[in-house]
């Protein structure tokens, strides 16, 4: 145990371990080591960030994905999926809805849709900006190319979410087919951090054959990056995937990432995932009481909700804008934290380009 608390001490204090130091870590953790982080954790989050969270209104854009990874439920193979793309007017309604709730940043996710072109998105993204001059755009669209991602920049979008999902080459070719490569998502993050973005990257956790050395590899990789925001949750499995009898990841591992993190990188933002908040009915409470400080409800549509399922028994697919923010909201509060309007940019700010 000593060996260990010193360790979680190193990182308090250098914001960094060596790999075998995060293997070791990782490996030999116990409930009460569990505690001891959390609550460094907290007081980390508390320093730099108060009892603040941050909420981002998701609008899952379309469900149609040109990609084939083995875990994700809207993967092209998925036929028993609905698909649906939603209209520019549409769009601005979710934002119109989620701005009179207090969302000030809007997140448009989607598969990797080519419908969606830069033609096609550079005005949507435009008449977002020209509504809501003060309000965060956040994209969340997959691997595009270096100049689109630097057109959709230039259109008003400031924020990009791409997760790495691993940084460990040979366990990312295990969860995707051959055309997706950890080089060129990795290199995609490098390139959205030089043109301005903020920029927002993470990982599953107990993904199929994902070992403690792949977690480690992915800590050391997010040092490297330094991104703004770092998303994590537990991987589960999709009942229409290659992955659907692989077992799902754990909360009790997902929740000491996110200690770690909030450690590693004191002013990331971290949210407290959906799909944390899908394997236990108070993960995202307990997400935040391991250092997360941001929740994303939803504000798609509720009849097209239940077809944006990346896995099994998603939360809140049957909820209307105003649930899910109620819910997440009530959520917060119950454990003493409040949801605040605003941006919520991150402090960590050093960024090669514009600081928003
Ligand atoms: N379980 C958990 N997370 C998933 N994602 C995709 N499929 C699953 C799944 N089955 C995550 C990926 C992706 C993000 C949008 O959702 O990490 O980047």
């Amino acid at each position: 145990m000593d060996q260990r608390i010193s360790l979680i001490n190193k990182l308090e204090e250098h914001h960094n371990l060596t790999k075998s130091e995060w293997v070791d870590l990782i490996a030999q953790r116990t409930p009460q080591l569990a505690e001891a982080l959390f609550q460094r954790a907290a007081k980390v989050r508390q320093a730099h960030y108060g009892r603040e969270v941050y909420i981002r209104g998701l609008i899952e854009l379309t469900n149609y994905c040109k990609q084939d990874c083995l875990y994700c439920g809207i993967r092209r193979s998925n036929k028993e999926v609905n698909r649906y793309r939603l209209s520019d007017q549409e769009v601005l309604e979710c934002c119109k809805e989620g701005y009179e709730l207090g969302f000030r940043t809007f997140v448009l996710q989607g598969g990797e849709d080519p419908f969606y072109t830069d033609e096609r998105l550079i005005p949507l993204i435009k008449k977002i900006r020209y509504l809501y001059p003060q309000c965060a755009i956040t994209l969340s669209l997959g691997e595009r190319s270096k100049e689109s991602y630097q057109a959709l920049y230039e259109a008003g979008a400031d924020r990009y979410l791409l997760r790495h999902e691993t940084a460990n080459h040979e366990h990312y070719g295990k969860l995707h087919l051959d055309n997706l490569t950890a080089k060129s998502r990795q290199e995609s993050l490098w390139q959205l951090k030089e043109i301005g973005y903020e920029v927002g990257s993470g990982f599953m956790v107990g993904s199929p054959y994902q070992t403690i050395e792949n977690l480690a590899e992915d800590m050391l990789f997010l040092k490297e990056l330094n991104p703004q925001m770092i998303g994590i949750g537990p991987f589960i499995p999709h009942h229409a995937t290659p992955f659907h009898h692989q077992k799902p990841g754990g909360l009790e591992l997902t929740l000491f990432m996110i200690g770690l993190l909030r450690l590693m990188l004191p002013k990331v933002l971290l949210p407290a995932t959906t799909s944390l908040g899908t394997i236990a009915g108070d993960g995202r409470e307990q997400g935040i009481l391991a250092g997360a400080n941001v929740v994303m409800p939803n504000l798609t549509p509720s009849i097209v909700r239940k077809n944006y399922l990346l896995y099994d028994d998603k939360i809140g697919t049957s909820d209307e804008a105003l649930d899910s923010y109620k819910v997440a909201k009530e959520a917060i509060e119950s454990i003493g934290y409040q949801v605040v309007v605003s941006r919520g940019n991150s402090l960590n700010v050093e960024i090669c380009g514009k600081v928003t």
